[in-house]
């Protein structure tokens, strides 16, 4: 099953790809994951959806594009539907963008219906046709989320796909988002066997979920960090998708996520007033007072400046931060906020910044420039998740000297150790999920902050961690090989 020279050949099928498109933290790892495993001798190539403007952001980064001759085509709701393929190399690493009218839209339906749906699944058919257009077969697919869950459903179930046969790895970044929609008509159009809408397959409390045909049909199953991997097996983190979980164990591992560490560099990075290392933090400095001026607070104030990047959900510990917001004031420090989500996290937070103009700042939006200021010019990275798969914030906060305060949960649990442990750690954690746990973490950081040795030594060990891929990118391998 291998391809010239023994290297493995897989095509990565994501929904998000960065910088190009980008939501969370998916995005940052299918933009990086592979170039990692094309270091370690992975035949790896990308398939994602052309969304609107990302073809515009590929050009202006001054990648060549090439428009493939042939067009990529797909059966669904007995319509053919067919795709421009185009082709850029980035970092050596072959990604194909699929323009279509079905990525014309939004990038994440709020409202998941057939109609909402139906791009997923023609872009799972779509990555299943590539290899006529590439003349490139791939050994393996690897799948991401329920965006792309559609894909090893199909190897199992759908009507033609079943019988070409392929092997699939499915990576689960988020199982709270699990792609569940009404039967019909999408099991009529998509070409699945109705039989494959049973409890063992892709039925799950009377409608279609896709994450969990993906789990069941997939040859391996992948999640973003070995505490995640064990915590989703449960019923308080997972409800009824547990059960299917545990059944599937075996084939479950839990694999750390990396960041991109040349993308992700206070030596390099061009958003940032000055460049900074562990040994040279003048340039951290400048950052901070920029961040501070910025946010329209003095920039020479001496209180520790508490940043948060983040989608704004009720995953990332919005409610134990909003329930705290009256507390704030009185911790002497001071807070900046940068994210965007649901309205009524928004409003509270830019109230909070009204009421407490002292204290807090928030900037509304996604701003990829100006994250990198918050990253570099805070001293403690605030994110409380209720729950977190991996998390890359407190990971790239780190290697900025920005101390992360996280609960421990999931990725932030195995990523994040108390400063107050025996032998120092490289942040501060909590473990309650409430307000007066966080509460609790923040004033001791707050304590923390005003001995200048010991945060100096804290952030010195926060920003030695190796975040890179390069350990995790062995086992993608090892897993690729063992299928
Ligand atoms: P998740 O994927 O659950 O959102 P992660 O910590 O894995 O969480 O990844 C989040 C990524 O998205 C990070 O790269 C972070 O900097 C980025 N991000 C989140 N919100 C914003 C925002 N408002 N502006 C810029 N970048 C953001
Ligand atoms: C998801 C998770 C996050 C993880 C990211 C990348 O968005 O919420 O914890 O880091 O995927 O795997």
């Amino acid at each position: 099953m291998r391809g010239v020279g023994g290297r493995t050949r897989v095509l990565f099928v994501t929904t998000e790809y960065a910088p190009f498109s980008k939501v969370g933290g998916l995005g940052d790892v299918a933009g990086s994951l592979p170039q990692a495993l094309h270091r370690a001798g992975v035949d790896v190539r990308v398939v994602t959806p052309a969304w609107p403007g990302v073809l515009d952001r590929v050009s202006a980064s001054g990648l060549r594009m090439t428009v493939l001759p042939e067009r990529v085509c797909a059966a669904y709701d007995w319509r053919v539907r067919d795709a421009e393929v185009v082709k850029a190399e980035v970092a050596d690493v072959p990604v194909y963008f699929l323009r279509a009218e079905d990525y014309g839209g939004d990038m994440y339906p709020w409202h998941l219906d057939f109609r909402t749906a139906s791009p997923f699944a023609v872009f799972c058919m779509q990555a299943l046709e590539l290899f006529r257009v590439l003349k490139w077969t791939p050994d393996l697919y690897h799948c991401h989320d329920w965006t792309s869950a559609f894909l090893p459903c199909a190897l199992a179930w759908h009507r033609h796909y079943r019988t070409v046969g392929g092997r699939c790895v499915v990576t689960l970044h988020n199982v709270a988002y699990q792609g569940i929609l009404e039967r019909e008509p999408f099991m009529e159009a998509s070409g699945l066997e109705p039989w494959s809408f049973n409890m063992e397959a892709m039925e799950f409390y009377g409608r279609v979920n896709l994450l969990k045909g993906a789990i069941v049909a997939a040859n391996a199953v992948t999640t973003v960090s070995p505490r995640y991997a064990q915590e989703i097996q449960t019923y308080e983190s997972t409800r009824e998708l547990s059960g299917v979980i545990y059944k599937q164990r075996r084939k479950l591992s839990g694999i750390l996520n990396g960041i991109d560490t040349r993308y992700w560099n206070p030596e390099t990075d061009p958003h940032i007033p000055e460049r900074f290392s562990a040994k040279n933090l003048r340039g951290k400095a400048q950052a901070r007072e920029e961040l501070l001026r910025r946010a329209g607070f003095d920039p020479r104030s001496k209180e520790p400046l508490v940043v948060c990047v983040s989608r704004l959900v009720e995953q990332k510990g919005f409610s134990l931060i909003l329930s705290a917001l009256d507390a704030l004031p009185g911790l002497g420090a001071k807070f900046v906020f940068l994210g965007s989500g649901h309205g009524w996290i928004e409003n509270a937070l830019s109230q909070a910044g009204d009421r407490f103009p002292d204290t807090l700042r928030f900037f509304r939006g996604y701003d990829e420039p100006l994250s990198h200021l918050l990253y570099a010019g805070g001293d403690i990275f605030l994110m409380p998740s209720v729950f977190e798969p991996c998390g890359l914030s407190q990971m790239i906060a780190m290697r900025y000297g920005t101390v992360p305060l996280v609960r421990e949960v999931g990725g932030l649990r195995d990523t994040v150790t108390d400063a107050d442990a025996p032998g120092g750690g490289n942040g501060f954690t909590f473990q309650t999920c409430d307000a007066a746990g966080m509460l609790w973490a923040l004033r001791r950081a707050v304590a923390r902050f005003g001995d200048a040795e010991y945060w100096n030594a804290l952030r010195a060990r926060a920003m030695a961690g190796d975040f890179s891929w390069d350990r995790s990118a062995l086992l993608y391998k090892d897993l690729y090989q063992t299928l």
